[in-house]
């Protein structure tokens, strides 16, 4: 788009200079009327195109407003089940377990949890209210059965005793932590002994070259994944990957607490 908006400026400059310039430039052509029409037509949709691109990263970043509670946390749960089946996949739960997922969003992967997955116990945390609004009105079965609890709350800064969940999972989410080194060692704290960290991530090659995505994401490589998570003493630590339709290669790193 970008590039047809700098052709259609570009032919317009050609035919208004020259040696008879003036005179084109003061009498211009119905070509001349129809190229400055198609590139302001365009540039017009190319500005849209941009807005609704950052609008979009915000919202994915963080859901907000009756938007963010009712149709981006919708939106996050459609384009992102193939990602949390990833992660779940790899996560292999069972009814002995607890699980904690950072970034619960619009609660995807917990219902999947609760219910393909017959997770024992399921606490989401966001740092949107409209997710955790959401979260807790759709899986409100579940949090009444005490079987789920949706709490405000930053990755970096866990509001959970020690050792209490066998597995934490960090699905699409980790672009937006402000120190991803502080919210693993937030996730050893929480884990059991044994227990499993589990990431899921677009590739950063496809993700620097999404629009949306220039709203403050950060992206990784698997190699920077995998040496911090090592460097910080989780075992065991093994990436796959799938490919997605939508998303292009997603990876999923595990590891385990020691
Ligand atoms: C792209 S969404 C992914 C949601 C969900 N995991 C999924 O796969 O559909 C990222 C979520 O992470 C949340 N988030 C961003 N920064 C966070 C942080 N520092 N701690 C916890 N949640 C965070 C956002 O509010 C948002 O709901």
């Amino acid at each position: 788009m970008v590039e047809v908006f700098f052709i259609g400026a570009h032919l317009f400059s050609e035919n208004c200079s020259g040696s008879d310039g003036l005179q084109k430039g003061l009498m211009p052509s119905v070509s001349n009327a129809g190229a400055v029409f198609v590139t302001l037509y365009l540039g017009e949709g190319y500005i849209a195109a941009m807005r609704l691109a950052k609008f979009i990263g915000k919202q994915a970043a963080s859901p907000s407003g009756l938007f963010g509670q009712f149709l981006m946390t919708r939106i996050l749960n459609r384009v992102n089940v193939n990602m949390n089946r990833f992660a779940l996949d790899r996560a292999d739960l069972s009814a002995s377990d607890y699980l904690l997922e950072l970034g619960c969003g619009g609660g995807g992967l917990a219902k999947r949890a609760l219910t393909k997955s017959d997770c024992g116990y399921v606490m989401g945390i966001d740092t949107s209210v409209a997710s955790i609004k959401h979260c807790n009105r759709r899986l409100r079965r579940s949090v009444h059965a005490q079987r789920a609890c949706f709490e405000l709350a930053q990755a970096e800064q866990l509001p959970i005793a020690d050792a209490s969940y066998t597995c934490v999972i960090s699905s699409s989410t980790v672009y937006f932590f402000t120190d991803l080194k502080q919210v693993l060692l937030e996730c050893q704290r929480v884990l059991k002994s044994d227990g499993k960290m589990v990431l899921c991530f677009n590739d950063a090659s496809w993700l620097q070259r999404q629009s949306f995505a220039r709203q403050g994401f950060r992206s990784y490589e698997v190699v920077a994944i995998e040496s911090l998570l090592e460097s910080i003493g989780f075992e065991n630590i093994s990436t796959e990957q799938r490919q997605d339709a939508l998303q292009g290669l997603i990876h999923c790193t595990i590891a385990s607490r020691s």
